[in-house]
């Protein structure tokens, strides 16, 4: 027996301010997309921001149901809609972002474990590295440069062929 360790590596930027401008513009329409979350169940209001390989950007927002399973996270929506319509073009960065009138989010918000594995099939897909930035409404910003840091030993397609 022997015990393993694995490290992720993250960046943290102490505010915006410190971060490129790409970045920063990309934050700023993930935050305007909480504008568009229908949320009335949560109350939490996420905005999801894409930049693709040939620099459009494509937002998404949560998207809740009375029947509570049927609600679809922002990246999602994001990711599915810009594979819908760019399927060829390579995601270069995600931003997500959330806000909600009941208290302020001091702290990153990070994609749920579904979103996690819906970034890595991209990943896998388009065999380039997705940025992903997460942000509170106030508070540092958490950067990490490929999925593989969210989720490590992740499933992939390659497990399902023998080795
Ligand atoms: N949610 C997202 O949209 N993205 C995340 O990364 C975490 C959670 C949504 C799902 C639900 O509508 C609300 O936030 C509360 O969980």
């Amino acid at each position: 027996m022997k015990e393993k360790l694995i490290s992720i590596q993250l960046i943290e930027y102490s505010s915006t301010d410190e971060m490129s401008t790409e970045e920063k513009n990309l934050l700023a329409e993930a935050e305007k997309a909480t504008s568009s979350a229908y949320a009335p169940y949560s109350q939490f209001r996420v905005g999801a921001a894409i930049l693709l390989e040939n620099g459009e950007i494509i937002t998404g927002s949560n998207q809740e149901n009375t029947s509570y399973p049927n609600g679809i996270c922002a990246e999602r929506v994001a990711i599915h809609t810009a594979k819908n319509q760019y399927p060829d073009v390579a995601i270069k960065s995600i931003a997500v972002t959330a806000s909600t009138d009941n208290f302020e989010i001091a702290s990153p918000i990070s994609p749920c474990g579904m979103c996690r594995q819906v970034i890595a099939e991209t990943e896998n897909r388009q065999k380039n590295h997705i940025k992903i930035i997460m942000k509170g409404e106030r508070g540092p910003v958490l950067v990490a440069n490929s999925i593989e840091d969210l989720l490590p030993l992740l499933f992939h397609e390659e497990k399902l062929k023998k080795n």
